[in-house]
């Protein structure tokens, strides 16, 4: 039986997604942010701190049984950030701590995933009991992608390389599943409902957005972008989540 589950990054994408999900299901959930409480108020815990500066994490862990970790500094400051949340939660009753990383993190040679990997093995030796869930990219991360070329007269689009999107609300459906779980260690991988090249979500995207521009596909050049030609970052044998690309962007297809 879970009492209070922490989720760090709780204003974040997926943080926002699991913590409806949680609430949905009536679960003591309480959120860190380095912000203040919404003055409007909200209908779970608030705990302000920053994991960076290890402010606030001591007081946001007390008492938690459960922590999902989805606070991301999007670069090298995880590390520190998730070494400051471990040593708070072995301070404390030592919860079931959850982490959220990347598939292939291992194998693309980015620097974020190599910050994700080091943060998954410090995790496996904290001593704390917990459970690793390795996801795809987010349906967001893909808009991303084509909304920052907004001012372009054509959307660029990698040539001959697929991404496997999935919703941040079937990775939150998941993350609630194994929070109620005891800790399983690394589970398998969670991709969304279809691998698609990049090209085909560049056009759904126009289209669905009602923007007549033309896709143009690009050669991309480097070790990384190999990786991602080969496949890395893909998971279609565990092709779990349900929502679509087009679904995400509300449509009707
Ligand atoms: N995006 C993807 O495609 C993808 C795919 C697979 C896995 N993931 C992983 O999923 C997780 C969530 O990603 P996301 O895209 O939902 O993140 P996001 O939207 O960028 O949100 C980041 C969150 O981190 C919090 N944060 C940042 N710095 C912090 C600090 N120093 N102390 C405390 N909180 C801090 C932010 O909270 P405040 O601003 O309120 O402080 C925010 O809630 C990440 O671990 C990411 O690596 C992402």
């Amino acid at each position: 039986m879970t009492d209070s589950i922490l989720v760090t990054g709780g204003t974040g994408a997926l943080g926002r997604a699991l913590v409806d999900r949680l609430l949905a299901a009536g679960t003591d959930v309480r959120v860190l942010s380095r912000r203040p409480a919404p003055a409007s108020g909200v209908p779970f815990g608030w705990c302000t701190g920053d994991l960076t500066r290890n402010a606030g994490v001591d007081a946001a862990v007390d008492g938690a049984s459960v922590i999902v970790h989805c606070a991301t500094t999007n670069g090298r400051a995880d590390v520190p950030a998730a070494q400051h949340l471990f040593d708070a939660a072995r301070r404390a009753d030592t919860p079931h701590l959850l982490y959220i990383s990347i598939v292939g993190a291992d194998q693309v040679p980015l620097g974020y995933y190599r910050t994700k990997v080091e943060v998954e093995e410090r995790l496996a030796r904290s001593g704390l009991p917990y459970t690793l869930l390795r996801a795809t990219q987010f349906h967001d991360l893909i808009v991303k992608l084509f909304t920052v070329q907004r001012r372009l007269p054509v959307l660029l689009a990698p040539r001959t390389m697929s991404v496997h999107p999935i919703d941040v609300r079937d990775v939150a459906e998941h993350l609630a599943a194994l929070a109620a779980a005891p800790p399983a260690g690394r589970v398998p991988d969670i991709g969304g409902p279809q691998v698609r090249a990049l090209t085909d979500l560049a056009r759904a995207y126009l289209r669905i957005r009602g923007r007549k521009r033309r896709v143009l596909p690009v050669p991309i050049p480097g070790r990384v972008a190999r990786a991602y030609r080969a496949g890395a970052h893909l998971t279609p044998d565990h092709a779990a989540g349900t929502i679509t690309f087009e679904q995400f962007l509300g449509a009707a297809t």
